[in-house]
């Protein structure tokens, strides 16, 4: 069994947008900016976006965070977004979900620019996506996309099956994965809560990519020999060893997986680092206007 390591090659690709930055700089180019937006104060969304803040300094992206309060209506929101749209400084906007009950995502999301839209959620993003047309892929899929391009693992006429059907993750995984691609050109089953018999399923997938939410959910009598798995999930529980208070769990019960599986990506460090990656490539697509 061997670990693909997303923190390593997440760290190679912040190197390398450094070094385009860079070389942007002292040609007198656009240095790329990020702006968040964040509404409320889940803790979770809290850490994602000063994450994301932090990773745009490490690699010399400029950033904004904006931050509103849970009571701001969705009217106050839209026009924001409607002023970074306009915004010729910001080349790329993400609204950090999840959102009050009271804002609608999917009018959040048509309102951003398709050409500012980062996280690939837009529906011109996703349908572009679909037909495998130039677009901002969502961050998830486009790291764990980055991570079995480097390392590198054959995907071609690979059985990959997908848990979870989330817009964010699974159906665009399945969607990228079918693609006549690299990586891609895998033949996808796309599992959900209504499937039936699920082990007969998982135990078909040469790759088997964990993207439910449900912790330590995929076990060892589920996964066949020598497959390729990519766990997701990164549910917070209680966990009062920890200096936080809290830890990361997969959606793969790790320590009974591993041993079956040629690689496995470990939690933390597999693919969350890898998502954070690919928000940077789409934020440096979006300032040399690489698909718009
Ligand atoms: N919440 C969970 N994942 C994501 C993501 O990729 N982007 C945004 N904006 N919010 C999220």
């Amino acid at each position: 069994m061997q670990i693909l390591d997303g923190k390593q090659t997440s760290s190679t690709i912040q190197d390398e947008i450094a070094a385009e930055v860079a070389a942007i700089r002292s040609a007198g180019g656009k240095i790329p900016h990020l702006a968040a937006i964040l509404v409320g104060n889940n803790p979770a969304s809290e850490a994602y976006v000063r994450n994301k803040v932090k990773d745009c300094e490490r690699v010399g992206f400029g950033s904004s965070l904006f931050r509103f309060d849970e009571t701001i209506s969705e009217e106050a929101l839209l026009d924001k977004i409607r002023e970074v749209n306009e915004n010729a400084e910001i080349d790329g906007l993400i609204v950090q979900l999840p959102l009050p009950a009271h804002i609608s995502a999917e009018k959040v999301t048509e309102t951003l620019a398709p050409e500012k839209d980062v996280d690939g959620f837009h529906p011109v993003n996703v349908g572009r996506m679909a037909k495998n047309l130039p677009a901002y892929l969502p961050a998830t899929p486009y790291g764990i996309l980055e991570l079995l391009k480097r390392y590198p693992i054959e995907t071609s006429g690979k059985h990959c099956v997908v848990l979870g059907r989330s817009h964010i993750v699974g159906s665009p995984m399945s969607i990228l994965m079918a693609r006549n691609d690299n990586p891609g050109n895998c033949t996808v089953t796309l599992c959900h809560s209504r499937t039936k018999d699920l082990k007969a399923q998982t135990l078909q997938a040469d790759i088997l990519i964990a993207a439910l939410g449900i912790p330590e959910f995929v076990k060892a009598d589920m996964v066949k020999e020598g497959a390729v798995v990519i766990d997701v999930g990164i549910t917070r529980v209680e966990d009062a060893s920890k200096k936080s208070g809290f830890a990361l769990r997969g959606d793969v019960a790790y320590d009974e997986v591993a041993p079956r599986c040629s690689w496995i990506t470990p939690v933390p460090g597999g693919v969350g680092p890898m998502t954070r990656a690919a928000l940077l490539l789409n934020t440096l697509d979006a300032a040399k206007r690489s698909f718009y």
